[in-house]
């Protein structure tokens, strides 16, 4: 695998967890050249600015990071603004990136692009091969629209513009950078955030939504950047015969499966919480499991270093440092 890391490398989306584990791990394996704008400095949904930002930049690689994101309500609620901006922003940074033969993008996608019923360990093959769940549809249409950019581009111009275009679809992340938002954060940080507010506070009980009883997997966000470059930089012989024509995303997990509950307790250890966790059970459980099948990028080798435990004390020390609302 050849890093050449004088390479001028853009990362979108910076700010946001997934894009400074990237810049993280760049700057940790020597790329000296990268480039970044906020959302402030660059609209990525807007097609002018993206045109005149690559026009100028020229960068060689593109790791695109940056998204609406959110969670279910959100979703539920603005379900135009997540499609149309979503869409607009693969659109605009692969479109433009191939007008300025950029050589090589990653783009990210999320697992909420298999069918709400598909097959557990879900494998990649399983793309379209259902329905989705209702409440992020628009979303994960626009995510799965940014794979079939890649591919299409690859497919019509990867032989006469020598670009190779790749996606990666991770599984649930946590770490530095998370959001702790009470309405919109995801199983991890907003633990993270009630059981530390409980512990500050002396409440001797913490009410998590749910049983329990399901199963997630869940992966460091710096083991995620990892296999970022991993991916990026992987010889693209190997790449094309681990993947096929029209199924050339891949599923980057931690294949650690863990239940609620027991999550939870974990989350009481590393904070130092030694009060009750109850269960609500009146609230909805979601799905009794969701797991990736790894074994593509398993098989390419590549694995995650930074086990459920590790990672959550580092992410509680990240939090830590956040302003006094979250203390
Ligand atoms: N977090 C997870 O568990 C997870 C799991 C699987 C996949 N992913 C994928 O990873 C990617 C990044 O997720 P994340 O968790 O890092 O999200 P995030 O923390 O919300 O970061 C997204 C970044 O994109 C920027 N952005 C959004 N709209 C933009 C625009 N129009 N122009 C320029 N910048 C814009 C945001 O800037 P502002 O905040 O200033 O708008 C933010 O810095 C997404 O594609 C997501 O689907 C995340």
């Amino acid at each position: 695998m050849f890093m050449d890391l004088d390479q001028k490398i853009y990362v979108a989306g910076h700010r946001g967890m997934v894009g400074s584990a990237i810049v993280r791990e760049l700057i940790r394996t020597g790329y000296k050249n990268i480039i970044t704008k906020t959302h402030a400095e660059l609209d990525l949904t807007d097609q002018v600015s993206v045109k005149t930002f690559f026009e100028r930049e020229r960068p060689h690689q593109v790791y695109l990071a940056a998204a609406k994101v959110g969670g279910i309500h959100a979703n539920n609620t603005f379900p135009a603004e997540f499609i149309y901006q979503n869409l607009m922003i693969e659109a605009n940074v692969i479109h433009q990136a191939f007008n300025v033969r950029v050589k090589k993008l990653l783009f990210l996608g999320s697992s909420c692009i298999y069918p709400k019923l598909a097959p557990q360990p879900m494998a990649e093959d399983s793309l379209l091969t259902g329905k989705l769940e209702p409440t992020n549809e628009p979303y994960a249409i626009a995510k799965i629209a940014g794979i079939k950019l890649c591919e299409s581009y690859n497919r019509q111009y990867g032989k006469s513009h020598g670009i190779d275009y790749r996606s990666v679809m991770p599984t649930n992340l946590y770490g530095p950078g998370d959001n702790y938002d009470l309405e919109n954060s995801h199983v991890i940080p907003g633990l993270i955030r009630k059981i530390h507010e409980a512990k500050v506070a002396g409440i001797q009980e913490v009410i998590a939504w749910g049983d329990g009883t399901p199963s997630r997997e869940f992966l460091f966000v710096d083991d995620m950047a990892s296999a970022s470059l991993f991916l990026m930089n992987l010889n693209q012989d190997v790449y094309i015969r681990m993947t096929e024509d029209r199924l050339s995303h891949i599923n980057i997990g931690s294949s650690q499966e863990i239940t609620i509950i027991e999550l939870a307790k974990m989350i009481a250890v590393v904070i130092g919480y030694s009060g009750n966790l109850i269960f609500d059970t009146s609230r909805p459980n979601g799905a009794p499991r969701k797991l990736m099948d790894s074994s593509r990028i398993n098989s390419m080798g590549w694995s995650p270093k930074i086990n459920l435990k590790e990672g959550l004390y580092q992410t509680y020390k990240e939090f830590l440092t956040r302003p006094s609302i979250y203390k």
